[in-house]
């Protein structure tokens, strides 16, 4: 039987490792290197992204103060992505690099602009995560009272990304003639304006910058709602998806590609990648004390809780620990509470939140070998794409990434369940590859 391979990326946070850990930064990731020296790691194992997250505000969902995030550095201090992609781009030469920017918080000719000078900088390996931001305080930051509820920021998200894709047109593929003899750079007749006039945004146009090597970035998006699915579906090269269990990451996907059919796209050019969180050691009951010690420290319940109560806007300090959840809606990261909650489980939060370590895929603790096994399992049962690794910010550390690049990399390769080197160029290229 052929081995059917996977992609692989990696979902990273521009924040602080694991600060006060033996194997830290001394938290001091700030300039980069720290980054840079994790990037070139991932490269070597030949995966497809290493993705930079981000998020707009210092969040009081938990407990309504900023106690919780101060304490623990929870979603902050963080950098902006954007300049840490450039940094990576500039020192790696085939891997592709993603910065999450909101539509929230950039003009759109500006995003545009940026997008094409990352991809200029990254030989046509950028790639933006499109998120238009989950949280009032962020909204509030950007002179908004509000974040505008959910329908309506994926509408305003779909008039965003038609403008940007219109400047990003707006000089043609042979527009930079270089002509050294007629003394002319770019044909000017070949650079139009666009004129953009929307419900939301207006924009003339045409884009002030080089086109680059992809023409637009590599589009990747994370929202995990029907309406987030939607957009993905009609949008996105590669999807960033939590999913709790396998069932889930199979419906996810299932409905991710019936709706990409839909919408007259082939479902092929949409990679679906799940956030994983592997633990890994010289043996499974090694692999499993960490976990235990992880998990059974005195500060796991409350950073994972505050960390969900950011991402939702719902205050996880006010229920009851040891039984259920109410029934809970958000307009922040439905997805998100959706995967957290399991609806239907029956379990206590105390159980949801124990759950988190492992997003209900027990066997991601283990060797190497046993993990490389359980997640070409995983696959197999899902139908594809892949996954992301994810160390959350409690797990970042040099040791962490060497655990996974260095063991369980070099274990599924030799599964033939992922890449061993690049053949494409772009990274919208590598991600279609197989
Ligand atoms: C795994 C995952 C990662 C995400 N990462 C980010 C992020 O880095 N920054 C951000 O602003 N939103 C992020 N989001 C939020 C989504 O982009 C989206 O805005 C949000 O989930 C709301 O959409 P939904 O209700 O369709 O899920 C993430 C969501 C998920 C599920």
């Amino acid at each position: 039987m052929t081995v059917k391979r996977f992609h692989l990326g990696w979902f990273m946070n521009f924040a602080l490792d694991n600060w006060n850990s033996t194997f830290s930064s001394d938290g001091k990731p700030w300039n980069g290197g720290f980054y840079v020296d994790m990037a070139k790691a991932m490269e070597r194992a030949c995966f497809d992204y290493i993705m930079f997250e981000d998020t707009l505000m210092v969040s009081e969902s938990y407990g309504g103060t900023t106690e919780a995030y101060l304490k623990h550095a929870l979603m902050v201090p963080k950098g902006d992505p954007a300049p840490m992609a450039a940094l990576v781009g500039a020192s790696t030469t085939r891997m592709g690099v993603v910065a999450t920017m909101s539509t929230l918080a950039y003009p759109p000719f500006l995003l545009a602009r940026l997008c094409s000078t990352l991809d200029n900088i990254c030989d046509g390996r950028f790639g933006w995560n499109i998120v238009t931001s989950g949280e009032n305080l962020a909204a509030q930051n950007f002179g908004l009272d509000e974040l505008p509820p959910r329908q309506q920021r994926y509408d305003m998200c779909d008039e965003y990304v038609a403008l940007c894709k219109q400047l990003w047109d707006s000089w043609d593929a042979d527009a930079v003639v270089l002509d050294r003899e007629g003394n002319t750079y770019a044909d000017h007749t070949k650079v139009r304006p666009i004129d953009f006039v929307g419900k939301y945004y207006k924009c003339r146009g045409p884009l002030n910058c080089a086109p680059s090597p992809q023409g637009r970035p590599a589009f990747i998006q994370a929202g995990g709602s029907p309406r987030g699915r939607q957009f993905a579906a009609e949008t996105a090269d590669s999807i960033i998806a939590s999913a709790t269990g396998v069932a889930a990451m199979k419906e996810y996907r299932d409905d991710v590609r019936a709706r990409a059919a839909k919408a007259g796209r082939n479902p092929d050019d949409i990679k679906v990648l799940f956030t994983v969180s592997p633990m890994l050691a010289e043996t499974r009951q090694a692999a499993q004390d960490k976990m235990d010690a992880w998990i059974n420290g005195p500060d796991y319940i409350v950073r994972t809780l505050a960390g969900i109560s950011s991402i939702t806007d719902i205050d996880f300090s006010k229920f009851d620990l040891d039984a259920e959840l109410p029934p809970l809606t958000t307009n922040g990261e439905q997805g998100s509470l959706d995967a957290f909650v399991q609806k239907g489980s029956g379990k206590t939060l105390r159980q949801l939140a124990l759950d988190r370590a492992t997003r209900g895929l027990d066997g991601v603790v283990g060797t190497p070998e046993q993990v490389a096994d359980y997640l070409g399992e995983i696959m197999a049962e899902v139908g594809g794409d892949g996954f992301l690794i994810s160390a959350g910010q409690w797990k970042l550390s040099r040791q962490y990434i060497n655990e996974i690049c260095e063991g369980l990399v070099p274990a599924l390769q030799r599964r033939g369940l992922v890449r061993t080197e690049y053949t494409q160029t772009t990274l919208r290229e590598t991600l279609r590859e197989f």
